[in-house]
């Protein structure tokens, strides 16, 4: 018998999404939501760990949401919620600030990233992490998907997991991270040593999932590209190309090698014009159902049935969490 899954993953609304978030972490859930019992939220509490616009994270909120369902998340099958929605999640990010040390959170990379480029730094962007622990043992999760980016913060979610464990007994299921062996780290197109991310303010470092046709044309024509003209993928030697290669095969299924040989005795344009005409294409159907999504009120009673029936499961949780701790008298 299969084993019984259970899923968590969340995704900031602190921007546009990006082809890389779509390709490291949401086109699985779609997969997923056929395998178990899976909770996607929009963590709004890890975007406020830096300064947001009120009315643009509201929208940026709604525009997640509504993402989630045009990649194809059925809330019949998932239960999608705002994580400030179910206080329970600041609850037990609480309880696992006081579970962790200061130099485990100092080795964070993503700390370390956010931090250095701030003349003064929040303290919660320091206890993120702890936060993020929260949201998964909450639901018990067994699995994670995200993309590699994450994974440190999820082995920190085992650690202060084992640890409480330990302490006060058998309360957390421990979670596996679900990292994807290809395809889970889509680089820049300015820069294929960084990250592609939606808080880059060069716009063209990145290809919103909700970018016109026309923008990714361009953005993609401007791409940065390596020395040579082949299109062969080798990360060392040809990072741009072997990015660009990478979203090629994750849009369209196809292996490097069926890539190269597709290409093969084409030039960066040709290459480049494909590329731009399968992201278009793939982006379209999602975009239009994006458009539909957004303004209606069927947004609102999706969410407020999730995060009804993630608070019924996080109640839980933190009920026998604080039993096991010995806070309150209950
Ligand atoms: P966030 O919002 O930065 O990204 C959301 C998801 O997208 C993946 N991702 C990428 N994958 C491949 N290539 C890229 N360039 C790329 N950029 C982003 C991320 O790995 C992530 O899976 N801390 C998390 C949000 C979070 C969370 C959680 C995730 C909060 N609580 C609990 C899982 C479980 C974050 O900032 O992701």
């Amino acid at each position: 018998m299969r084993e019984a899954k259970t899923i968590l993953s969340g995704i900031q609304p602190s921007g546009l999404l990006t082809i890389g978030n779509y390709l490291g972490a949401m086109q699985h859930f779609v997969r997923l939501q056929d395998e178990a019992d899976c909770y996607f939220c929009i963590v709004d509490y890890h975007a406020i760990t830096l300064p947001q616009d009120p009315q643009e994270l509201k929208e940026n909120i709604r525009r997640l949401a509504a993402l989630y369902l045009a990649v194809g998340l059925d809330p019949q099958k998932v239960t999608l919620f705002v994580q400030s929605d179910v206080p329970e999640h600041t609850e037990l990010g609480w309880i696992m600030i006081c579970q962790s040390h200061m130099g485990e959170l100092e080795r964070m990379t993503q700390y370390k990233d956010k931090s250095k480029k701030l003349k003064s730094i929040p303290v919660g962007l320091f206890t993120y992490p702890a936060l993020q622990a929260a949201d998964i043992l909450l639901y018990q999760a067994t699995h994670v998907p995200v993309g590699e980016d994450q994974k440190q913060h999820i082995e920190l979610t085992r650690d202060l997991a084992e640890r409480f464990n330990h302490r006060y007994g058998e309360v957390f299921v421990i979670p596996e991270p679900m990292i994807a062996s290809f395809g889970a780290r889509i680089m820049s197109l300015d820069d294929p040593t960084t990250k592609m991310s939606k808080s880059n303010p060069n716009e063209n470092s990145y290809i919103s999932m909700l970018d016109e046709p026309k923008v990714i044309e361009k953005k993609i024509k401007r791409a940065v590209t390596d020395s040579g003209h082949e299109i062969r993928f080798d990360p060392e030697e040809k990072a741009a190309i072997s990015n660009l290669m990478t979203i090629y095969g994750q849009f369209t299924g196809q292996t490097m090698e069926e890539v190269e040989q597709h290409f093969k005795g084409c030039g960066y344009g040709q290459f480049k014009k494909e590329l731009a005409e399968v992201v278009i294409d793939s982006l379209r159907p999602i975009q239009e159902k994006y458009r539909e999504i957004y303004p209606s009120s069927e947004l609102d009673r999706v969410l407020e049935e999730g995060a009804q029936k993630a608070r019924e499961k996080a109640q839980q949780t933190l009920a026998k969490v604080k039993q096991a701790l010995g806070v309150g008298l209950k």
